[in-house]
This record gives structure tokens, sequence and C-alpha cells, in this order.
């Protein structure tokens, strides 16, 4: 069992520095984007792995001094990568296979469900220019060989709808707990 009180140290310092930032070009901050995300995962009954996922998805965005500069200039830093990196050190592939993979998500959804991308805020839209656009054949084909993809695909949904001003929920401690617990059984 892993002795999580430093990954929870760095959370909480990680969201109180940086947390309150806007969520790119979206009405909600990043803490409240990252509580919402838990907060769908919770209510959908995914296992505790994937809330903690969801918690911890955009875990990147806060690690980087110049994220947004860098996303209105038109460059990916790959926050996704960036993320996956840092929770590897804590948790299994069912944790950051989704975080991982919640970009390659989107460009697959758009790729094979037709609604989908109709539904995209504007923000969204402009980073999936930036990220690639709609995945091609070979690729939709390679994304759905990984074990890990439905997870990805569930945690962007939520990812897509957690951008609501006005949605309650839980407390950071809570989901704080759940992370804590998945860690320490990783
Ligand atoms: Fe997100």
């Amino acid at each position: 069992m892993a002795d999580s009180t430093q990954l929870i140290d760095d959370l909480r310092d990680m969201i109180a520095a940086k947390g309150g930032n806007l969520y790119g070009g979206e009405s909600v901050t990043q803490e409240q984007h990252a509580l919402q995300c838990a907060q769908l995962a919770q209510d959908d009954k995914a296992p505790a792995s994937l809330v903690a996922a969801a918690l911890l998805h955009d875990i990147g965005h806060l690690m980087e001094a110049d994220f947004e500069a860098a996303m209105d200039r038109g460059e990916d830093r790959f926050h996704e990568n960036l993320g996956e990196r840092f929770l590897t050190r804590w948790f299994g592939p069912e944790v950051t296979e989704p975080v991982r993979l919640h970009v390659a998500a989107k460009r697959y959804l758009c790729a094979t469900d037709p609604d989908y991308h109709d539904r995209l805020s504007p923000a969204s839209v402009h980073t999936l220019r930036i990220q690639g656009g709609p995945m091609n054949r070979d690729e939709v084909a390679a994304f759905e060989a990984n074990p890990h993809y439905r997870e990805a695909v569930r945690l962007r949904i939520w990812d897509d709808e957690g951008k609501d001003p006005d949605m309650n929920t839980d407390s950071l401690d809570h989901f704080l707990g759940i992370v804590r617990q998945v860690a320490e059984a990783a």
C-alpha cells in the first residue's frame, strides 16, 4: 500500500495555486470543472478508479505556467501526457489510461458519432482543430484496440458536460478521499 499523503498534498497545492483559473474559454474554473467531472462519474456509478481519473484528468493544465496562452497561440502542449506522467507514480492504467486518452477520445467520438461534434462547445471545437481533428479509420481501429478505450470515452462525455456554472457537487475533500483510497489500493 503506497503512502498517498504526498500525492494528496501535491494535489491540494496545485488546485490552490491554479484551480481558480478559468477552464479554457468556458464559464467554470479548473477546480469546478474537475469536481463536476468527478460528480458526473460518481452519479453514473463509475468505479472509484474512474471517479479519480475524472477528477484528475486535466491535472496537466495545472502543471504548466502558460498553458492557456499556448492554446491561444494554437500550440498543443499535450496536457494529457503531462498529467499521465505525474499520475503514473501513484496509479495503475485504470486511472492513467483514461487520462492519457481523453483528448484522443474526443477525436474518436467526432469520427464515430455524427451528433457528437454538434454538441461540442465553441472552445472545444477550437482545440479539436489544434489536436488533429477527427480520427481517420486506422486511428479509430488503433484506439479501439486499447483495453481502456471505453473508460476514456466515458470520461470524455463527462469532460464535455462538466462546464455548468450552476452545477452542485460534493466537496474537494470528498473526492480527494476517493483518490487516496484508489492510490493506496494500487
Ligand atoms: Fe477537461
